[in-house]
């Protein structure tokens, strides 16, 4: 497969969803294809069923293959937000040359990459904030600069490495390689900052089937992420619940009628579990898909409350399958927040959204390689550096980003 190429593979416990895209002759990125395929994969901090998820992959990276007619064999893998943990980190480097070298920078992101994890975590991400030289701080770059000691305020990320080798095990039934990681919420705040200003504190919240991702960015910068385990299936279950039909029936209910402005109020014709056909007033529907999400997000909001001050934050950010269809959520969900609350959609496939984390994981490997093209007949890629990647080969995310040291 051309490295030219970019495919982001989000894989949840409902979908598989799988997004491919190429930097243009700007630079600029064009997605060319996406594609979702229906499969339970994942099941909290694993994949459930290794030979019946890496079967659902193919086909997923099947449909894509059709699209651009040409083989997958490489995709970057994205890590729900919820599942890792942000361990703040600090280097700290007294300068013995005269101006600050890159052989002092690195040695200092070492430093700062040392933090005390439990045997079960991997690291999966490290970011650079910023760097602090004689007490100025908010460098950031400081090769060139003068001064006797050098500061890196950064963030460690980690993940359950079980969540990591089942992943791994996946692709290689299938004969795929993954050619790095991407925590999930990054794509998505890049896809957040092209539309509004990403400044202030915001909250993603990316309700799935089974979970739901939070995630707090200060200005821009990944803050702290948790997991809860509630998503869409708790509506279906509890329509199922309420009007005694089959999970099935109250999914396809869900979908359809789904609704939290009780707007277009209709008979619904359902298979009751005790007579053959009943009716439903769509309302009803409404008015349990209501009462659980309010739940949820006042869950929600008591999580927020507990990690930060609930004051702080400016802006709430809903997204994935789970809640984001429904007409209605954001003046809802800003009923409840007491905040401005925006829905994100997949802007290049807007009726997409279960896709929109595998976009953003395009998105951001593409900006974080910074791929242009230089002469488009023998397609050289020029790819700027942005320094900032683990160098312990012991690690997963070393070989990926070993990807990345190949065009520095
Ligand atoms: N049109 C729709 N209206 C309402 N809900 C929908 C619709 N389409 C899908 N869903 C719900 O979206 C949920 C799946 O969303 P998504 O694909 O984002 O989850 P996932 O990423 O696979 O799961 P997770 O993130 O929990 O691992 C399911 O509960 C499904 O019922
Ligand atoms: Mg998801």
């Amino acid at each position: 497969m051309n490295d030219n190429y970019i495919v982001g593979v989000d894989i949840g416990s409902y979908s598989i969803a799988a997004t491919i895209g190429k930097a243009d002759t700007q630079g600029h990125l064009k997605i060319l294809g996406n594609s979702v395929v229906q499969c339970q994969a994942l099941d909290k901090d694993r994949i459930r069923d290794i030979d019946n998820t890496a079967y659902s992959l193919k086909l997923c990276l099947n449909k894509l293959e059709r699209i651009v007619n040409m083989p997958i064999d490489e995709v970057y893998v994205g890590i729900p937000s919820g599942m890792c943990k942000v361990i703040p980190s600090k280097g700290i480097l007294d300068v013995s040359t005269s101006s600050i070298t890159k052989k002092e920078v690195d040695k200092v992101l070492e430093v700062s990459k040392i933090v005390s994890m439990s045997e079960e975590e991997e690291i999966v991400d490290f970011l650079t904030e910023q760097y602090i030289v004689d007490n100025y701080d908010k460098i950031e770059n400081p090769i060139g600069m003068l001064g006797r000691r050098l500061e890196v305020d950064s963030k460690v990320i980690t993940t359950k490495k079980a969540f990591i080798d089942s992943i791994t095990q996946c692709f290689n039934k299938c004969g795929i390689k993954i050619k790095g990681t991407v925590i999930q919420s990054q794509g998505i705040m890049l896809i957040y900052s092209e539309k509004k200003n990403a400044q202030g504190n915001t909250v993603f919240i990316d309700v799935g089937a089974e979970g739901s991702n939070v995630t707090i960015y200060e200005n821009g910068r990944l803050s702290s992420s948790f997991l809860l385990p509630f998503g869409g299936k708790n509506l279906t279950k509890d329509i199922s619940i309420c009007i005694k039909i089959s999970m099935e029936e109250a999914e396809k209910i869900k979908v359809e009628y789904g609704n939290l402005s009780k707007e277009n109020n209709c008979e619904i014709e359902v298979n009751s579990q005790y007579k053959d056909l009943t009716k439903v007033d769509s309302n009803l529907i409404s008015d349990i898909i209501s009462a659980r999400i309010e739940e949820m997000f006042n869950f929600i909001k008591d999580e927020l409350n507990k990690t930060m001050n609930y004051n702080d934050i400016s802006n709430i950010v809903l997204l994935g399958g789970g809640i984001s269809f429904f007409k209605g959520i954001k003046d809802f969900g800003e009923n409840i927040f007491d905040k401005s609350v925006i829905v994100l959609t997949n802007s290049i496939y807007p009726e997409d959204l279960l896709s929109i984390n595998a976009l953003g994981i395009v998105k951001y490997v593409i900006n974080e390689l910074k791929l242009k093209y230089e002469n488009r007949e023998d397609g050289t890629i020029i790819k700027e550096e942005s320094d900032n990647h683990i160098s312990n080969d012991k690690n997963f995310v070393s070989k990926i980003k070993s990807f990345l040291r190949e065009f520095f």
